[in-house]
C-alpha cells in the first residue's frame, strides 16, 4: 500500500511541471473520426489508474461525446458554466478509477461557436481545478475552427490523432500548419492511431515529420501509436471504455503504453504562462 502511495506522489510530481500545478494535454486531429474521443477517456481512465490525479475536458462543445463513451447522463454541462449558472466543480462527474470528467452538451450550436467572452469565461473557470488534479486532458472537436484553436494552444502541448490514410495525414499536417502559425513554439506529438504495427506506424510518421520539418521548420515528436482493433468498436456499442472491457485487447496494451510514457515528466520545457491566461490572451485573438 506505501509503496501505491509513493508512487502515486512521484507521478503527481513529475507531472506538476507547469505554472498551473496541472499539465494540460489536448488531443486532436484534423479529419474526424480518427478515434480521438475513444484514445482520450481510455488514456484519462488508465493515467488516472496509474494514480495520477486526472480530468478529462470533453472539448467537443457541439457535439459531446466523451460522456456517451462513458455511458455517462450528465445533468449540467459546460453550457451551464458558459451561461453562469454553474460552477465548472458543480458540474464534474467521477467516472471509473476517479477520472474527473467535465461533459459538454450535445446539438447546441451556439456551444461550438462560443463567442471570445464565452470561450474566455470557460477556461477561466479552469483555475478551480488547481489543486484538484495533476492532469488535464482535452477532447477537441476535429478542424480548425476558433473553438478548437483555441483550445489546443492554450494548453501545455497537442497530440494530434492520425490514422495512417492519405486524408488523414494530410489534414494532421494541415492543422500543424495553422497552428504552427499562431505559435512558432508549438509543442506537438503525433499518435497513430488504427495501424497494423509499430513500423507502419513509424513509418508513417518519419514521411509526416519530414514533411513538417521542410515545410513548417518545425520539430513534432512520436507519441506512440494505438493498433486497429475490432475491441474498440465493440466497447463502443456497450458504451464502456475500450481499456476497462478488453483491458488485454491490442488497443488497451498499446495504451497502456502510451499511459505510461505520459506520466513521466513532460518532454516540454513548462509553459511560462498558466493555462487561462493564456487562454484569455488567445481568446481575444482567434
Ligand atoms: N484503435 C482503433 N481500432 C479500431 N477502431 C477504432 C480505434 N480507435 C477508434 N476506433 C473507431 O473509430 C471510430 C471513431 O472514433 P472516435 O469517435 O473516438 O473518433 P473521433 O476522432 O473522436 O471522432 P470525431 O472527430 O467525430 O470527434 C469509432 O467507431 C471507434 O470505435
Ligand atoms: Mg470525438
Amino acid at each position: 500500500m506505501r509503496q501505491v502511495q509513493d508512487q502515486a506522489s512521484k507521478l503527481r510530481h513529475a507531472a506538476a511541471t507547469t505554472t498551473n500545478g496541472f499539465r494540460t494535454i489536448a488531443i486532436t486531429s484534423g479529419k474526424g473520426g480518427v478515434g480521438k474521443t475513444s484514445l482520450a477517456v481510455n488514456l484519462g481512465l488508465l493515467m488516472a489508474g496509474n494514480g495520477q490525479r486526472v480530468a478529462l475536458l470533453d472539448g467537443d462543445m457541439g457535439l459531446a461525446n466523451v460522456d456517451v463513451l462513458l455511458g455517462m447522463t450528465p445533468k449540467f454541462t459546460l453550457r451551464h458554466v458558459v451561461e453562469g449558472q454553474k460552477e465548472l466543480t458543480e458540474i464534474m462527474l467521477r467516472g471509473p478509477n476517479g477520472l474527473y470528467v467535465i461533459p459538454a452538451s450535445r446539438g447546441v450550436e451556439a456551444m461550438a461557436h462560443l463567442p471570445v467572452a464565452g470561450r474566455a469565461r470557460l477556461l477561466g473557470r479552469l483555475e478551480q481545478l488547481e489543486g484538484l488534479i495533476d492532469i488535464l486532458l482535452i477532447d477537441t472537436a476535429a478542424g480548425i475552427s476558433p473553438n478548437v484553436l483555441s483550445l489546443i494552444l492554450a494548453a501545455d502541448e497537442a497530440i494530434v490523432v492520425t490514422v495512417p490514410e492519405p486524408t488523414a495525414i494530410t489534414d494532421a499536417y494541415a492543422i500543424i500548419k495553422v497552428l504552427s502559425r499562431h505559435r512558432a513554439d508549438l509543442r506537438a506529438g503525433i499518435l497513430m492511431n488504427m495501424v497494423e504495427g509499430v513500423s507502419q506506424a513509424e513509418e508513417v510518421f518519419d514521411q509526416l515529420r519530414r514533411i513538417i520539418r521542410h515545410f513548417l521548420k518545425l520539430e513534432v515528436r512520436f507519441t506512440g501509436h494505438v493498433l486497429r482493433d475490432e475491441c474498440v468498436g465493440r466497447a463502443v456499442c456497450e458504451q464502456k471504455p475500450f481499456s476497462v472491457c478488453f483491458p488485454y485487447a491490442r488497443a488497451s496494451r498499446s495504451l497502456h503504453e502510451l499511459a505510461k510514457s505520459l506520466a513521466a515528466p513532460s518532454q516540454f520545457a513548462p509553459h511560462p504562462e498558466p493555462f487561462w491566461g493564456r487562454m484569455i490572451h488567445l481568446a481575444a485573438q482567434l
